[in-house]
């Protein structure tokens, strides 16, 4: 028997108006049904946020300090349940049970994080240029937030986004990706198991046409905050109007590798930030700049190592490398390989759908001698792709890092704290790693990328900037009308 879920509206899990479902498979073994799901439409999405309208005015009102205290609960049980969860993370979207479990608890950590900003939410006081006069700032919420998270982190991301918002007063109608609506599901029913109030947090499955847009065009919605392709953001962008937009997207993220630098660290980070997730993260690794000198040998070293990768169903410990998400996935990276080829960079190694797996799977692949003018140079294939590069210097090797529409992500590995320091002054991007790879970042720094990749940052204190307003209070004690800039 398929198991069969709901909405999640005012409290109450309903059917949709549509009386449509949608199925959700394992990507590693397509036979295998998660589950049936609702398929949301406009109706319903109203719905949920006439739920959130009406939630708001209480729960703006709740004190940060108890608001926390349902962050807080939901953080724990998500914590009880992470083994659960790890496992359904794995069947659902691919990902190892190592990566999963990684998952769950970037999604543990970010609540308790989150609920600790109930006793922060920092404004500051400023002294004022007229006498008996105090000026500060403080933050105050915005409104229904429409949450709208990707398949590749289906906890952590939907977690931050709904503890984020929720914590700073706003209330949040969420619309996961439809290749991972059980692990926000299972989100949403901790955070109801926590005893959140009725109608503050809302879920809405189904499709970004109907679900997305909706949330997108309705006026009461304030803030919109979306992970995921660019594609997708420059829509939200033309059909949102005038709200807070919060957009996160793709990346090209390179890795620039030294003469300097110890080359077997190199190599393992290239292979965690290029291949693990199967490359489908938006901080993915996806292009190396090596010095010319070390080419040869870094490249050496790194087939001798993408040799020993096991792909396989994630489930199995003995696996390194999951499925990709679906097979549209399977397909684009596919089409990705033969684009590289085309243009005149060399296959290292991978390049094939493995013949005696029945998912989704992709060989880790390694291109070489590639140009920033080539299109696997420039655009994001979500996939287990890593093109190289050689650079004859650190200024080169920097213009070829700058030298995509993308910058979120970004390291260096080099022994040379000079080399290092004009790295972090010159990648254009929202991060760099020194001596690790681009994938990693800690949930209580901010997230975000620079250029095309989004015009946000999530997390740490910058995250909580993402779902309030903030006001500038004057109080005059003066007794009198002081005119500002008018002695
Ligand atoms: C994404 O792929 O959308 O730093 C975000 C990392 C992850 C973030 C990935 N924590 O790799």
């Amino acid at each position: 028997m398929v198991s069969k879920y709901q909405l999640f509206i005012n409290g109450e899990w309903v059917s949709s108006e549509s009386g449509e479902t949608f199925t959700r498979v394992n990507p590693a073994d397509p036979d295998e049904v998660i589950g049936n799901f609702q398929k949301g439409n406009a109706i319903d999405t109203e719905k949920a946020i006439d739920s959130a309208e009406s939630a708001f005015d209480s729960w703006s009102d709740t004190p940060a300090p108890k608001r926390a205290e349902y962050i807080f609960k939901a953080s724990q049980l998500l914590s009880e349940n992470k083994d659960e969860l790890s496992q359904i993370m794995t069947r659902e979207m691919g990902k190892t049970l190592l990566d999963a479990s990684a998952d769950v608890q970037e999604a543990i950590n970010v609540g308790f994080y989150a609920a600790g900003e109930g006793k922060r939410l920092f404004g500051y006081t400023v002294p004022s240029e007229k006498s008996n006069k105090f000026a500060m700032t403080v933050r105050l919420p915005i409104g229904v937030a429409g949450l709208i998270s990707p398949w590749n982190f289906p906890i952590a991301i939907p977690a931050k986004k709904v503890f984020y918002s929720l914590i700073c007063g706003n209330t949040a109608v969420l619309k996961p990706a439809s290749d991972a609506p059980l692990c926000a599901t299972k989100l949403v029913e901790l955070v109801e198991k926590a005893g959140i109030p009725k109608g503050v947090l809302n879920l809405v499955t189904g499709p970004g046409e109907t679900v997305g847009m909706a949330l997108i065009r309705d006026k009461r919605v304030k803030v919109i905050s979306f992970t995921g392709h660019k594609d997708t953001g420059a829509v939200i962008l033309r059909e949102a109007g005038l709200k807070r937009l919060n957009l996160e997207m793709g990346g090209k993220n390179p890795i620039v590798v030294m003469d300097d630098a110890d080359l077997k660290l190199a190599v393992n980070g290239v292979l965690w930030g290029g291949f693990e997730t199967t490359g489908q993260r938006c901080t993915a690794s996806s292009r190396v700049i090596v010095h010319e000198k070390i080419k040869e040998d870094f490249e050496a070293m790194l087939i001798d190592q993408v040799r020993r990768l096991r792909l396989g169903n994630g489930l199995d410990p003995k696996t390194d490398i999951g499925p990709l998400v679906n097979k549209a996935a399977q397909d684009k990276v596919g089409r990705y390989v033969e684009i590289g080829k085309s243009e005149g960079a060399k296959l290292l190694k991978g390049g094939a759908v493995p013949k005696d797996l029945k998912g989704y799977f992709f060989e880790p692949t390694v291109f070489t001698d590639c140009t920033v003018k080539m299109r696997i140079a420039q655009e994001e294939i979500f996939g287990p792709v890593i093109s190289i590069f050689s650079a004859g210097d650190l200024d080169e090797a920097i213009e070829i890092a700058n030298s995509v529409e993308y910058g979120l992500s970004s390291s260096i590995y080099t022994k040379n704290i000079s080399n290092a320091f004009i790295a972090i002054n010159k990648l254009q991007a929202g991060l760099t790693y020194v001596n690790s790879p681009t994938i990693g970042a800690e949930c209580h720094l901010p997230f975000g990328g620079m250029k095309h990749s989004g015009n946000t940052r999530e997390d740490g204190p910058e995250g909580i900037k993402e779902f309030t307003e903030s006001k500038t209070v004057y109080i005059d004690y003066s007794g009198k009308l002081q005119k500002t800039y008018i002695e």
